[in-house]
């Protein structure tokens, strides 16, 4: 099972002071010192965390691939076409949200959709859909032609904290999303919500090849620092 390290709240904290420090490109550096196998970043159109230079500063430092999460507004799809990083992954995004809720729906936006993808697949550049494991969604992914899709886990972070049963049901609809996914040729990662309390029965998935992972690395680099922060994910995701 591959690590997607997200970096986003490195910069939360460097936005604080709006200053240089802790740069999330020296975070991204450690990272992947530590095993992880990509490095994520959300550029939103606000601009509340990564900045389109720290894009740029990632896509020069990095050997491992960077996974550029965008929404589909034309200023930030025109700052990742010039900056061309390995992957982008569309999400859908509110200005007044916290973070990304829910998936992106690619059963109805899929006229809008398939110009954007084509557009990056002609520069090289890979392309991912956040979506909700629903095979409706599955389907729209596939007929748009993407490389990937990445299964928003939400819902099964929110019922993991809940109920056993709702957790189960929510693990078997991962389960069987990822099998049709990949069943169908896409390559499959997953994340939102993912911790180190709830990551294994995510990790024990065959289907889900990578997992993308933001908020509780971050967090718990507070406490250990980042390399250990990720060398424990790591060990669990094994
Ligand atoms: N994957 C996607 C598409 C996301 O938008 C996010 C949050 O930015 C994550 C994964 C990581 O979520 P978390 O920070 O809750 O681990």
């Amino acid at each position: 099972m591959r690590l997607g390290v997200n970096i986003d709240h490195i910069a939360t904290v460097r936005q604080a002071r709006r200053g240089a420090w802790p740069d999330p490109v020296e975070a991204a550096l450690i990272c992947q010192r530590a095993g992880a196998t990509s490095v994520v970043c959300h550029l939103r159109e606000d601009r509340r965390h990564i900045r389109d230079e720290d894009v740029r500063r990632l896509k020069r430092a990095l050997s491992i691939p960077l996974n550029l999460e965008i929404s589909i507004a034309p200023s930030v799809i025109k700052t990742a076409l010039a900056i061309r990083p390995d992957q982008i992954t569309l999400v859908p995004e509110r200005r007044q949200e916290l973070t990304t809720e829910g998936g992106l729906d690619a059963l109805t936006l899929r006229r809008r959709l398939q110009p954007i993808v084509r557009r990056f697949q002609q520069r090289r550049i890979a392309v991912s859909l956040f979506v909700e494991p629903a095979i409706s969604q599955l389907d729209a992914a596939r007929a748009l032609g993407v490389e990937s899709i990445e299964l928003h886990t939400g819902r099964y972070a929110n019922a993991a904290a809940a109920a056993a049963a709702g957790r189960r049901a929510s693990v078997q609809a991962l389960q069987r999303a990822a099998a049709y996914a990949r069943g169908t040729g896409l390559a499959v990662a997953a994340g939102h919500g993912i911790g180190y309390d709830n990551v294994q029965p995510i990790a024990r998935l065959r289907d889900i090849e990578e997992l993308n992972i933001g908020f509780s690395i971050i967090s718990r680099a507070l406490w250990v620092g980042l390399d250990r922060a990720v060398r424990e994910m790591r060990r669990l995701l094994r």
